[in-house]
């Protein structure tokens, strides 16, 4: 959508993976402030106009007001969310919202915008809120191409930009017509915290590749990384796939007691560098043999960006980056960056590069030709 906004995938954190409706505005300021004293914040998860504290579903009363408004729940958002979103933006961030395109939130509690799309998006701009998530539950059984777009240009006339998620969850293939009424399009169904809920998602969405592009961008569902159900490898893998796949990295754990091992993923300034690299073209498979697939984009600077993935039960598989595969002329000799080791190779590749790579493991280098 051309509202200026997601030159590159939002960075942010939703309040969703973690907390599901067990949200309130301590939570949201408490991550405001753990966003901050991290670090997190100035590596992206914060940028203007992009990053996101997306409170989702639950955050609402059950009816709206004598006006019609929506209302912030009083017993868990008792100061509004225009005082919140003052609050957000006094640390230099961005306050996201959540609604459905349909009568009622996934939840079945909160009123859903269909029919007050003007309405909402004014409220919305007057709150002060940068992102609004819109789901797709409980609506009137139209097409999202129709309910979708009278949401987009509600929030054109609401006169404060808001980055617009259409969160349709892939079944009607909204890459194919989610670049006219949004920033973002989830092309999947929820995510789970678990091994083949990630790497399925992480499959769907590639299908779409040709689809993303700045201000636009496919949306695989947000991240899991630091919630538990998978090995540290796994989140690496999950990580690197969100990068390369110029996917949304919203973090979805509790950023106030964060881990060191958590923070070693979320907070890879070179993988993010990939994800947020300003040519924001979407990286594909560009080989698979078996369990073994080569993942590659290309950034800016002639630079290509790959990850060499094991997603079977061996261990130690010796893979391959061919220049064909990935987009580099024959004959080049190539500088690698290790992002995940933070290592540039003393080796220089000429036409291929070699690696093992362990079970449900994953390796990912800056490809960079220097003659
Ligand atoms: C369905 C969405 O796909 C999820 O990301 C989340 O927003 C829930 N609805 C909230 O009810």
């Amino acid at each position: 959508l051309a509202n200026g906004l997601a030159a590159t995938p939002p960075m942010g954190w939703s309040s969703w993976n973690h907390f599901g409706c067990f949200i309130d505005e301590k939570i949201i300021r408490e991550t405001a402030d753990a966003l901050v004293s991290t670090g997190l914040a100035k590596l992206g998860y914060k940028f203007v106009n992009i990053e996101t504290l997306s409170s989702d579903d639950c955050w609402a009363e059950i009816s709206r007001d004598e006006k019609g408004s929506l209302v912030p729940k009083n017993s868990t958002f008792p100061s509004g969310v225009k005082a919140l979103a003052d609050y957000v933006h006094s640390k230099g961030l961005k306050l996201g919202i959540y609604s459905d395109a349909g009568y009622f939130t996934c939840s079945k509690k909160m009123p859903g915008s269909l029919g007050h799309e003007e309405h909402d998006a004014k409220t919305f701009a007057k709150w002060g809120i940068d992102y609004l998530k819109y789901d797709n539950c409980n609506n009137d059984g139209s097409k999202p191409t129709v309910r979708y777009p009278v949401m987009t240009r509600a929030l054109m006339n609401a006169g404060h930009p808001i980055f617009f998620s259409l969160c349709e969850w892939g079944d009607m293939h909204p890459a194919l017509w989610g670049a006219s009424m949004g920033n973002s399009w989830r092309t999947t169904n929820d995510i789970a915290d678990n091994w083949d809920s990630m790497i399925s998602r992480a499959d769907q969405n590639e299908v779409y590749a040709e689809y993303a592009r700045p201000g636009g961008w496919n949306d695989p569902d947000m991240l899991e990384v630091g919630n538990g159900g998978m090995t540290k490898d796994e989140y690496i893998i999950h990580f690197s796939l969100w990068a390369i796949s110029k996917a949304p990295l919203l973090v979805g754990c509790d950023v106030r007691n964060v881990t060191k091992e958590t923070m070693e993923i979320i907070a890879n300034k070179e993988v993010i560098g990939v994800n947020q690299d300003k040519l924001g073209v979407q990286g594909k498979k560009v080989r698979m043999e078996g369990d073994l697939e080569v993942w590659a984009g290309p950034l800016s600077g002639y630079r290509v960006a790959v990850v060499l993935l094991n997603r079977g039960p061996q261990q130690h598989r010796e893979m391959t980056a061919r220049w064909d595969d990935i987009g580099i002329p024959p004959g080049s000799t190539v500088m690698a960056r290790d992002l995940w080791q933070h290592k540039t190779l003393k080796q220089r590749f000429v036409d291929v590069l070699t690696a093992t790579v362990d079970s449900h493991a994953c390796k990912m280098y800056i490809l960079k030709p220097i003659s």
